[in-house]
């Protein structure tokens, strides 16, 4: 969850870090600090809690000289944000740094014998104890940098992903990692970039090498990159060419990411289909489904594994799989199924779901299920990720980067995925009819018109927003597919405003939560037309009776509650299997406005990280 920096060529590298950093600061913001390689043969290091604006106003006028270095942005795992226990930690008088995203899980026990040798030890962290745990192995082998970092990483068990400078060798910078994301930029004669994702690397190089686990690559500014792994075998690397462009990671004129990412759906759900569905063909390609056909023909049950929003996604698609391909499935949180001893079976088929590729729960549940022979496939966001890498196989969401913490784009992409993967699914193994498929593929090629006109609505979702921006509480309600919708709506209000809210089945409310009804509790219900739309109605009728605050999500010209609800949100209409693709939209953009109203910090919210590759 840390964003890590790396340069080394004939730019000076303190702005390259810097700005690298910025564009990272989405993976966490506790504190930051940079590590440069200057002229007088030593390492400089600053280092601030805070955000990188605080690192900079720390590090005013100073030298920021030197053509190589590294930086880092953090997301606390042990050890408060402070000083002390920001990124760069040093060794040997402060001749050896390094930055290092991932938990060393064995780090105590490394800690004392490193003591028991007469190390001392300045912060609380983990990576502090590798830096020394390099000293020792260079002290006891005589070893090179290279060798000392291949020696000692045998020796860690958990993640990783590590820069590390060594002042005596001021011509090479050395990274490795182990279930931590690491991306090599190649950039011109002998000039190297590394980070945690292409996004501070874009802006110089289009070519990039995705590290495997357990390698190490030392970046010289003679002798070129040199790729090894932990027993020194080289590695030959793959240079893969980006697509990224810059302006993708910019704001694009919009306040925050977040709406950005929101005013992109139509073109990202557009990017998750175009190239899988052919209307004219009536068909749906997906290779990662077809190269492993036997697996999902003869798939007894599907297990969906996978954290937050994404969790969301996967219980929509319990719904979708169930209806359109008829094969029974079951929803886990990764957290939950990693450590709960499941029952997982040769012919099951596992499908991990994650945004950012990294989540440490769900690559670890990902593990479990392979290592029990369950056929492993991934849906993922950022290409090259580690559980795009892990999984049997996979299809990529297509959405671009997302970098607002609150997941959008990547949530109504991951949708439209897995509704291509059910249909396909259930047209293959015939339990979806030839007039259903093709009357859902014009339906969702249909979708991202719909979704433009849902924008449009964005003023009057300001305006209801207005009227909501000072509640404490928040309830949302919907059934069937629009249930998880519920969910979602609930999960986006209280990551991004600080408001407590909650999703229920609408029918759930008579059970308990009813008693929370009052003028101040405001009902978000998802209202569209399906076959449950009447029970639905029942259950507004229930809360209206007790004096709640109505908000209803409705299909255009159903005036059915207008007398009920205080607002009523017209949502185009489309089958209902597709609905949460145009229901989410508008809770997304109550959530964002509330949150702008109430002037809480939109894309990088309190407490919480993008990408959460930490247990
Ligand atoms: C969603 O808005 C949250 N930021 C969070 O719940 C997120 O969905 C979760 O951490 C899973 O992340 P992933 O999709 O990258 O695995």
């Amino acid at each position: 969850m840390c964003g890590i920096v790396g340069y080394i060529g004939e730019k000076d590298a303190f702005p390259i870090i810097i700005k690298g950093l910025q564009r990272l600061e989405y993976r966490g913001y506790d504190s930051a600090g940079v590590a440069l390689q200057q002229d007088n043969d030593e390492l400089t290091v600053y280092k601030k809690k805070g955000k990188v604006q605080d690192l900079l106003d720390f590090v005013g006028d100073a030298d920021t000289s030197g053509s190589s270095g590294i930086g880092h942005t953090r997301w606390a795992t042990h050890g408060p944000p402070n000083d002390v226990n920001a990124h760069p930690h040093t060794a040997r008088l402060g001749r050896l740094s390094i930055i290092h995203n991932g938990i060393i899980e064995n780090y105590e026990a490394l800690r004392k014998s490193l003591e028991a040798s007469g190390h001392a030890f300045v912060s609380d962290t983990d990576t502090e104890v590798l830096i020394h745990l390099i000293e020792e192995v260079q002290n006891r082998t005589d070893s090179t940098i290279c060798e000392a970092i291949q020696i000692a990483l045998r020796e860690v068990e958990g993640a990783y992903a590590i820069v590390v400078m060594d002042a005596s060798m001021p011509n090479l910078l050395v990274a490795a990692r182990k279930s931590s994301p690491l991306v090599i930029g190649v950039g011109a004669e002998n000039e190297y970039f590394v980070a945690s994702d292409a996004t501070p690397i874009v802006e110089y190089t289009q070519n990039v090498i995705y590290l495997d686990d357990e390698e190490v690559a030392v970046m010289h500014r003679e002798e070129g990159l040199i790729i090894r792994n932990l027993d020194n075998v080289k590695i030959t690397p793959e240079v893969h060419e980006l697509e990224l462009q810059i302006e993708a990671i910019e704001k694009g004129g919009f306040d925050h990411f977040m709406l950005k990412e929101i005013f992109e759906q139509p073109n990202s759900i557009h990017d998750s289909f175009r190239g899988r569905m052919s209307i004219q063909r009536n068909e749906i390609k997906l290779s990662g489904i077809d190269q492993h056909w036997k697996r999902w023909e003869g798939a007894q049950r599907i297990l969906i594994i996978a954290c937050g929003t994404s969790w969301h996604a996967g219980l929509v698609a319990e719904y979708l799989f169930e209806d359109f391909a008829r094969i029974p499935v079951e929803v886990e949180y990764a957290s939950e199924f990693r450590y709960r001893n499941p029952i997982i079976r040769s012919d099951d088929v596992v499908i991990a779901i994650s945004q950012s590729g990294e989540t440490a729960d769900t690559l670890a549940a990902i593990r479990l299920a392979k290592e029990q022979g369950a056929h492993v496939f991934g849906i993922c966001n950022v290409v090259g990720s580690s559980i795009a890498r892990e999984t049997d196989s996979g299809a990529y969401t297509h959405a671009g980067p997302e970098i607002g913490v609150a997941s959008t784009k990547a949530f109504t992409a991951q949708l439209t995925v897995l509704t291509l993967i059910a249909m396909h699914v259930g047209q293959r193994n015939g339990n979806l009819s030839s007039k259903r498929f093709s009357r859902l593929l014009v339906e969702l090629n249909s979708i991202p018109e719909k979704v433009e006109q849902l924008l449009k609505q964005d003023a009057k979702i300001k305006e209801i927003a207005v009227k909501f921006q000072h509640n404490e509480n928040a309830l949302y309600l919907g059934r069937g597919v629009n249930f998880p919708v519920a969910l979602e709506g609930a999960l986006k209000l209280k990551e991004i405003s600080y408001i407590h809210a909650e999703g229920y089945p609408s029918a759930e409310m008579k059970h308990g939560p009813i008693a929370l009804i009052d003028e101040e509790m405001p009902v978000f219900f998802v209202a569209t037309a399906d076959d449950v739309y009447e029970k639905v109605v029942s259950n507004v009728q229930e809360v209206k009776a007790r004096g709640g605050r109505l908000v209803a999500l409705v299909t255009s010209g159903n005036s059915d509650l207008k007398s009920l609800a205080e607002f009523v949100i017209e949502i185009p209409k489309c089958d209902q299997a597709l609905a949460p693709l145009l229901t989410t939209i508008p809770l997304q953009l109550l959530s964002y406005h509330i949150a702008v109203l109430r002037e809480c910090n939109v894309d990088q919210p309190r407490n919480l990280a993008k990408s959460v590759t930490v247990e």
